[in-house]
């Protein structure tokens, strides 16, 4: 079984609608596998998963770890919950431990794991050169961190949208740093040999429910979140219409770097 702790009644991310993010056909999953295929992993390390979500990214760690240890954390109960059922009798389960923790906050970790890994995650921490700091703190002399996450111009369509219905900007909550600010919170944290790029990497989606589903669960919650339940519906169904394409623009930036 999971090992879960660290369920703190303090830990201030929001909260997702994870059943829903888990039926959604995410472009996380090739993100995450892609993510994954640079890491070049022997098998018997033991990496933290930094905004695991629903898991579907940590059970994939997992399979690459036959001898190894995954430590996933996440600040959504929903989404650990989620998480929790899926390996519910999962023999891999007793190598995974589940950490519910706010990631702008150091990490109430014992022992340094060998790597990090995390999808999507990131653009969600407004601070970069704190957050990298506290995953420098938890990682050994020579470990690695794999990331990715929005980038500059992610979702520029989106935000042209909210802009002309005069809503506040996604951009006021998420951050979505350049690949030179990104180098430079790397080094400030004590990673060397970064790698950084940015790639622009558009989502489609059928237009109607599938769009609109995809809108509320993934992209505008940050918005929702400072709106009452009653305008999600209408909000999320003028913000679909209003876009050109049935299309989410991401744009990813991808990092690689070691600590020191
Ligand atoms: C878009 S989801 C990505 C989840 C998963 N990595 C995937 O690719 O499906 C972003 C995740 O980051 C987590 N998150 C956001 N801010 C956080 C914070 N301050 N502390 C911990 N987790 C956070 C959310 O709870 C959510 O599970």
């Amino acid at each position: 079984m999971a090992r879960t702790f660290g369920r703190s009644p303090t830990v201030r991310p929001r909260e997702w609608d994870a059943d829903s993010y888990d039926k959604l056909p995410l472009p996380h999953l090739r993100w995450g596998e892609d993510l994954l295929t640079s890491m070049k992993l022997r098998g018997d390390e033991t990496v933290l998963d930094a905004g695991c979500g629903t898991g579907r990214d940590t059970a994939k760690l997992l399979e690459h770890l036959p001898h190894g240890h995954v430590i996933a954390v996440d600040g959504s109960r929903a989404m650990l919950d989620r998480l929790t059922a899926r390996f519910a009798g999962h023999a891999d389960a007793s190598r995974l431990t589940v950490i519910h923790a706010d990631l702008t906050q150091p990490l109430p970790l014992h022992d340094p794991v060998d790597a990090i890994f995390s999808v999507a995650t990131l653009h969600w921490l407004p601070n970069h050169d704190q957050v990298f700091a506290h995953l420098a703190s938890v990682l050994r002399p020579g470990g690695s961190l794999h990331a990715e996450w929005g980038g500059q111009g992610n979702l520029a369509a989106i935000e042209r949208v909210l802009s002309q219905m005069r809503l506040p900007a996604l951009g006021e909550t998420l951050n979505f740093p350049t690949a030179e600010d990104t180098h430079r919170s790397l080094a400030n944290a004590g990673f060397i040999d970064a790698s950084v790029a940015l790639h622009p990497d558009p989502a489609r989606l059928h237009r109607g429910e599938q769009l609109e589903s995809f809108l509320a669960v993934v992209v505008l919650g940050p918005l929702l979140d400072r709106l009452p339940a009653e305008r999600h519906q209408a909000l999320v169904h003028d913000v679909a219409s209003q876009l050109a394409a049935p299309e989410i623009d991401y744009v990813r930036l991808q990092a690689h770097a070691t600590r020191k």
